[in-house]
């Protein structure tokens, strides 16, 4: 099968959260399956134009419209990608090339964005790639279903598209001249891009694409409530007939504690009561806390997001801290309400209490090995990811029960038996408090339960193979 896949986003080129690290592996994890071409398309921003670990070749320039504009596109093959995949990266400098900084964010990027999704099917025509299905990734290619079918059917007569949420939250609103100024669309489009006399790019997705896939399965029924849904609660459930949730998976070549470039020791399911010892005290020696082997370290990678259930932490840290003989080490950056308060707490409990307000890929792995526990209290998680990479080194999971930590965060009982972690079902601070003490005593019952679930969680299977076969039936479902 011919598949491109689309994003804004793609580790190891660009990366700014989850949505990077699956736009790796899921692509390689279809190359894999025989009789797979896969074609990865990115944007080619002045970050990756300027790493010389990159090498591309110029293969074409073309001339794309954009309403009333006329953009230079040139198409940049990557050389040297060794599992199959053929990136492609969309060059034009006014759009990415020449624009420092961050990838989003800025005034124009409804612009940019749709820009990148027209100029994706002008590149696979030019390329004379002409994919069974399109698999496309959050608002920034949400127009790309939009042009598929408004502008490009005669081009792509069998191609099917399937559009996949990532975060619902951010949907690419624009102002309603945006439809006939950059998107030129054809009249009949109209009303499927409004949404409270805007455009919404992602609604027109919902709508317009043949299939719908979210990141687990919770989080797809979630969406069907406006609790979880930031409005488009019913665009999604009057097309409820075309959604699944395929829970992602991680790279377990990337996450592995047994090669991981990032470790000071290395370890496996078997090995892992001393490798993990080992990481554990070269941990608390680099981020300043007392090397003490006994006292349970509670970690958390995370970006320092409402969200992402930091209230709760706040609302509970001094208390834990007070209470129990225990560790937290928090590592991100964000709202800056956040930041503070984690540096305060670092003050206010030199000896128990750690923040690296910075963002650290390699600091990040040392967590995952040198954590004991693993905290995700989440307001909402479409998927999650770092849950799933500390279960694979060993870190025992603490979340709140929601989106996707409820699909691969199973809850064990007091014994730690029957599940992966300890949840916790309403957000609430109290719950979560509840949930960690649960966890710290099980973790101080030097009984060999802990260690057992450290074991489980390392043995469980988090490889992209069962994603990467679920989407291919939706492909071939889609295809038929
Ligand atoms: C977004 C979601 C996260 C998910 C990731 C990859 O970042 O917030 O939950 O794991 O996308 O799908």
């Amino acid at each position: 099968m011919k598949i491109a896949i689309l994003a804004s986003e793609g580790a190891p080129y660009v990366k700014s959260g989850g949505l990077g690290d699956v736009m790796e592996a899921l692509p390689s994890a279809l190359a894999r399956r025989a009789g797979n071409e896969v074609v990865l398309l990115l944007p080619y921003y002045k970050r990756i134009i300027d790493n010389p670990a990159y090498e591309t070749q110029l293969v074409a320039k073309l001339q794309v419209d954009l309403g009333w504009r006329q953009q230079y596109t040139g198409i940049h093959r990557l050389k040297n990608r060794a599992d199959g995949v053929q990136v492609y990266f969309i060059d034009n400098l006014y759009y990415f090339g020449a624009r420092p900084g961050a990838i989003y964010g800025d005034w124009d990027d409804g612009e940019r964005f749709a820009y990148f999704s027209k100029a994706c099917l002008e590149a696979l025509l030019q390329l004379n790639f002409i994919p069974d299905v399109m698999q496309c990734n959050d608002w920034q290619t949400a127009l790309v279903p939009v042009f598929l079918k408004a502008r490009y059917s005669a081009r792509f007569p069998k191609t099917r598209c399937m559009f996949t949420i990532h975060n619902i939250e951010y949907q690419g609103w624009a102002d309603s001249y945006f439809f006939d100024d950059v998107l030129a669309l054809p009249e009949d489009y109209r009303q499927r891009l409004e949404m409270s006399g805007r455009v919404n790019c992602m609604k027109a997705a919902i709508e317009t694409a043949d299939l719908i896939t979210t990141v687990s399965n919770t989080y797809a029924k979630e969406l069907m409530y406006p609790y979880y849904a930031h409005g488009m609660d019913s665009v999604l459930s009057g097309n409820a007939g075309k959604l699944t949730g395929i829970t992602n998976g991680i790279d377990i070549n990337t996450f592995n504690p047994e090669t991981d470039p990032a470790l000071p020791a290395h370890y496996n399911a078997e090995t892992f009561a001393e490798g993990k010892a080992l990481c554990k005290a070269a941990l608390q020696k680099e981020v300043g806390l007392p090397v003490q082997a006994d006292v349970p370290l509670m970690v958390m990678v995370t970006r320092l997001a409402g969200h992402k259930g930091l209230d709760l932490l706040c609302h509970i840290a001094h208390r834990l801290l007070q209470e129990e003989n225990c560790q937290l080490l928090i590592l991100g950056t964000g709202e800056a309400h956040f930041e503070r308060f984690f540096l305060d707490l670092q003050k206010e409990f030199p000896k128990q209490a750690a923040a690296k307000i910075t963002f650290d890929l390699a600091l990040a792995s040392r967590i995952y090995a040198g954590g004991d526990i693993y905290l995700m209290p989440s307001k909402s998680e479409p998927c999650g990811l770092s849950q799933m990479n500390a279960m694979r080194y060993g870190t025992v999971p603490v979340v709140h029960a929601t989106g996707g930590l409820k699909d691969t965060v199973p809850p064990v009982n007091e014994n730690g038996e029957g599940g992966l972690g300890f949840t916790f079902q309403s957000y609430n601070a109290d719950d979560f408090l509840y949930a960690l003490k649960r966890c710290l005593h099980l973790y101080s019952g030097s009984n060999g339960k802990f260690r057992a679930l450290q074991r489980k969680c390392m043995e469980q299977d988090f490889s992209w193979d069962k994603p990467a076969g679920q989407y291919m039936e939706l492909f071939h479902k889609m295809c038929r």
